[in-house]
């Protein structure tokens, strides 16, 4: 067993653990990928403010997300087809986020249902949605997160179409996975994920069971996207949604302060700036470099989450610094699932948790609610 110590070290596990094809569905983005990179490269150019001298003896990470405690600053992001990068991958994910004292999102994408992730967890679990031509789909979905007791309500914005991620077709991804020719060779290296993913229970989407048939390759899925997600939203949709949903509400996918502002006026109760991992608009900014004008432009009116790049406590810090309340993870947690499942999701959060820690010490900062700019260098 390699010695895990960052989550490029769990990425690097995920890549020798898990099929190619899946490896990039979630490590890629869309066209060119220069989204994807410039969400990482400007967290990377931030350098932080060393100060010294200052007791640093009691460091607390423990604050609050939409009201409900938490030990840290951070949360698990919707993820589509989770169970594909490790059997039950939705479970294993809101068992090790609960244990650890963090929210998990579950996807409306996801492989494992909301009623299998409820029968499985204790805790409650955020549920995430995206709006689709069928409405009495979504108040289906609202029902049933309802009766998951579910604590929050994610919409997610920013996939009214959907951009090509081209490591997908290029590689073959189908769901459910199969065994072909093409793939064979690197399936058969894989023979912990075959047997228990290509040959397991659950391999396709669990919350779609009669809506998407059981066959589909990536080209039907994205043809049922094309389908059924409804590319005529608009502002009065979220704010029907507001209307049937009457807990925390999460809109996800803000990138311009006129559309925070929007999104307050609609009702959310936090917002979360993202460019869904670089995976849609290819040629936007990256999240942190928008990150500080739309939490001037909500001012407090809501809470501003934020994803995109987070692969340590370094950029969770970088990212509070910035007016974030919370950061969520989309890809170290995939990495991390697939590299160890349960156990991995949970060394991925406690070495974020110790970087995030000591951070905070050595910018001479004593708790999340002391960070602001002037742990940053300008
Ligand atoms: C493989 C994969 C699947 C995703 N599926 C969804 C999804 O179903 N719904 C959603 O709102 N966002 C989805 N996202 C976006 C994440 O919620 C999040 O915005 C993004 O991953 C954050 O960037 P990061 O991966 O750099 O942490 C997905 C991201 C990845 C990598």
């Amino acid at each position: 067993m390699p010695m895990i110590l960052s989550v490029e070290d769990l990425r690097q596990l995920a890549r020798r653990r898990i099929p190619r094809a899946i490896f990039d569905y979630a490590d890629g983005g869309a066209y060119d990928e220069h989204t994807l990179r410039r969400n990482a490269a400007d967290l990377d150019s931030m350098t932080f403010r060393q100060r010294v001298m200052v007791d640093v003896s009691n460091v607390s990470l423990a604050t609050s997300l939409l009201g409900a405690p938490v030990s840290m600053p951070l949360a698990i992001a919707p993820t589509g087809l989770a169970g594909l990068f490790h059997a039950d991958g939705e479970i294993l994910g809101a068992r090790a986020a609960a244990a650890c004292g963090i929210p998990f999102c579950l996807s409306t994408m996801s492989i494992c249902s909301i009623e299998d992730v409820r029968a499985a967890t204790s805790q409650p679990f955020w549920f995430q949605q995206y709006l689709m031509k069928d409405r009495g789909f979504n108040q289906e979905l609202i029902d049933r997160a309802a009766a998951a007791q579910c604590s929050a309500l994610m919409l997610t914005l920013d996939l009214q179409v959907l951009a090509d991620r081209r490591r997908d077709p290029r590689n073959g991804l189908t769901i459910p996975p199969r065994l072909t020719l093409r793939n064979a060779f690197d399936v058969a290296t894989k023979p912990s994920w075959a047997l228990k993913v290509l040959f397991g229970k659950r391999r396709t989407f669990g919350n779609l069971a009669g809506h998407i048939g059981g066959s589909s390759g990536i080209r039907t899925l994205a043809e049922w996207t094309a389908a059924q997600f409804d590319a005529t939203v608009n502002w009065r949709d979220v704010e029907w949604v507001r209307s049937r949903w009457p807990g925390k509400l999460i809109l996800k996918g803000v990138l311009d302060a006129e559309d925070a502002r929007s999104g307050v006026a609609a009702g959310a109760d936090a917002i979360v700036v993202s460019n869904h991992g670089g995976r849609q608009l290819d040629g936007a900014p990256s999240t942190i470099s928008v990150l500080q004008e739309i939490a001037t432009a909500i001012d407090g009116r809501c809470e501003v989450l934020f994803d995109g790049g987070i692969r340590s406590g370094q950029d969770i810090a970088k990212a509070l610094a910035l007016g974030a309340r919370g950061a969520l993870i989309g890809k170290s947690f995939l990495y991390a699932l697939s590299a160890l499942g349960e156990a991995g999701v949970t060394k991925a959060i406690e070495i974020m948790r110790n970087e995030l820690r000591v951070t905070l010490a050595l910018t001479g900062t004593s708790s999340v609610g002391a960070v602001g700019p002037h742990i940053l260098r300008s």
